[in-house]
């Protein structure tokens, strides 16, 4: 097991666990997130010193790389050693990063990968911009990949920000909020994390139903690491994550558990209090606050949740099935367990 990939908030090793299976595939992923590594500070170099500094913040602060680290693994598939691999992983990274810029002004949130976020740090205004330019610098980086590549990283985008507005707008009438909600997540995560997936294998240059099957992969292991990010935000502390904890229940983001235990029929006196808070909307109020977390910590909804978690990483791992059983097969096979341990 190494737990060396990439770089997590706060410096240090990441909390990506994977099992590489073999020193070989080890050796090629770590160069290819080396070179990203490297790549990733000078491309969103600026003339403006201000637009460099706040374009790196956190590019520097650094964030567990999962994007660039699917593109790796997919190309190991095909040929990895291309430096169109570290480009579209470099892509994939800049393009999750301006979402992160956006996303935290939508969500209020102060902290990102250990860090202050953007919009605390400076404005609203400034995070939305940078996030902008961070996007254009994505798309430059696109075109020297080819047309193919542009048009997949648009539509991407494109999905990732359905996801967004939906999940802002909610269910419509009558909608199950449940699958509402694992629609959200599909757009706003699955999408970018399939296409990282698929980057690795086309840049590789391997053959065409085994990138379909890695696109596949992508998206549902996509749903079942944001899945667990928000378990995380229940059950973790800030150290682990990176974030402020309890930031959706604050900001009255639904999220699974929550989903759970709202739609749950339990007549004890903690899923009934429970449901009470929730039902309520965002909880802003510190006390009800504390009293949700601790109730969410220990309620059936979030043991459910961990189970769904589960079920989309086993339902990953069919998803490979296509690939030949190989060290990159097996490794891939491995973030499944990550993943699915990740929440406890
Ligand atoms: C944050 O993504 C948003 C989610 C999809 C959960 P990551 O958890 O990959 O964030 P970083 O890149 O490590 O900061
Ligand atoms: C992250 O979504 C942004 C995207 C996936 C586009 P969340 O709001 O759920 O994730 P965190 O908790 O802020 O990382
Ligand atoms: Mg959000
Ligand atoms: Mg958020």
């Amino acid at each position: 097991m190494v737990e060396g990939v990439g770089r997590p908030a706060g410096g240090g090793l990441t909390a990506i666990g994977l099992d590489f299976v073999d020193a070989r595939v080890e050796a090629s992923v770590l160069t290819v997130l080396e070179g990203v590594e490297a790549e990733l500070r000078s491309s969103v170099a600026s003339a403006d010193p201000f637009v460099t500094e706040a374009a790196r913040h956190l590019v520097e602060a650094g964030g567990k790389r999962f994007r660039p680290l699917l593109v790796a693994l997919g190309a190991q598939f095909g040929d990895p050693t291309g430096d169109q691999v570290v480009k579209a992983a470099v892509v994939m990274e800049l393009t999750h990063l301006a979402t992160l810029y956006h996303d935290d002004v939508m969500d209020e949130a102060d902290v990102r990968r250990g860090a202050p976020s953007a919009n605390s740090r400076w404005t609203n205004s400034v995070a939305i911009l940078v996030g902008d330019y961070l996007f254009a610098r994505a798309a430059d980086l696109a075109a020297d990949l080819g047309t193919e590549a542009v048009r997949l990283q648009a539509r991407t985008f494109a999905r990732l920000v359905h996801g967004q507005i939906a999940e802002t707008v909610g269910p419509r009438d009558g909608q199950d909020p449940v699958a509402h909600h694992l629609s959200v997540i599909s757009e706003k995560t699955g999408s970018l994390i399939a296409t990282s997936a698929r980057f690795g294998g086309m840049f590789g240059g391997a053959a065409a139903d085994r990138v379909e099957a890695l696109a596949g992969y992508g998206e549902t292991i996509g749903v079942a690491f944001q899945l667990s990010d928000d378990l995380l935000d229940i059950a973790s502390d800030s150290v682990q994550s990176g974030k402020t904890p309890g930031t959706d229940l604050r900001e009255g983001i639904p999220t699974l558990p929550v989903l759970y235990a709202l739609g749950s029929d339990d007549a004890d006196a903690a899923a009934v209090r429970l449901k009470e808070i929730l039902s309520a909307g965002p909880v802003t109020d510190d006390d009800q606050h504390a009293e949700a977390l601790a109730l969410l910590r220990e309620s059936p909804a979030l043991k459910r949740a961990r189970e769904t978690v589960r079920s989309y990483a086993e339902e990953a791992r069919e998803r490979l099935a296509p690939l030949p059983a190989s060290a990159p097969r097996q490794a891939l096979e491995s973030l499944c367990d990550f993943i699915a341990d990740r929440t406890g």
